[in-house]
């Protein structure tokens, strides 16, 4: 794994590269990781026996990583626009083998078939990304049919403009959006909150 340091700021793209990518990596891997166990603890109960998941904006892959340990059956892909994250993923998923992998892509234009996943997750990445139309519409392309997309991010994410965009694109018709302040691991106040779409 090659990443070079630097401030890390591309503010074209994406500000998840270089150096602070790869301070993101230490930081979300050692003291914060029950955070993602916390995550992985929520999401597991929702994953069918030998789902395939998807993590959006995936990051260093802390979350895939968990629901890996804990889950040998699923099999797993996490998405990141930087190259960077997506090879701390790629690294902290190698122990899985074939069954867990990291791609570079945009929520707005998933490098996946249609119909290729069981569950979407998110963690932290939502309040980033730049078109949530196309992202609203890529997410119910490639779920397949009784899938559903989870997004956890901090309450003040465009949750509301996420689930406008999924109305005004005609997506994620079927059930009324599901949206809950939750608390993670230790931390005594809700301060994420998840929202639960479903085709
Ligand atoms: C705060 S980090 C969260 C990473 C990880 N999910 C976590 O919980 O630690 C946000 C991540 O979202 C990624 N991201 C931002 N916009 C994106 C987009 N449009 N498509 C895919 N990933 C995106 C960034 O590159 C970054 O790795």
């Amino acid at each position: 794994m090659r990443i070079r340091r630097g401030h890390g700021h591309d503010h074209r793209r994406n500000a998840f590269t270089g150096g602070r990518a790869l301070r993101y990596n230490t930081t979300a891997a050692g003291g914060m990781r029950w955070l993602y166990r916390g995550l992985a603890q929520d999401i597991v109960g929702a994953l069918p026996h030998g789902a395939r998941v998807l993590d959006v904006g995936t990051g260093p892959g802390v979350l895939l990583a968990e629901l890996a340990r804990s889950r040998p059956d699923v099999e797993l892909v996490g998405v990141d626009l930087s190259p960077d994250m997506a090879a701390l993923a790629a690294w902290h998923l190698a122990p899985y083998g074939h069954r867990a992998r990291a791609l570079v892509g945009d929520v707005a234009a998933l490098p996946l078939s249609g119909r290729s996943v069981d569950i979407v997750v998110s963690s932290l990445s939502m309040h980033h990304w730049a078109d949530l139309d196309s992202a609203v519409t890529e997410l119910a392309r490639v779920l397949r049919p009784g899938g559903a997309v989870r997004i956890y991010d901090v309450w003040r994410a465009p949750f509301g403009k996420l689930v406008a965009a999924a109305g005004a694109q005609a997506v994620f018709a079927g059930r009324a959006p599901h949206r809950k302040r939750i608390r993670v691991g230790w931390l005594p106040l809700p301060v994420l909150t998840r929202l639960v779409l479903t085709p």
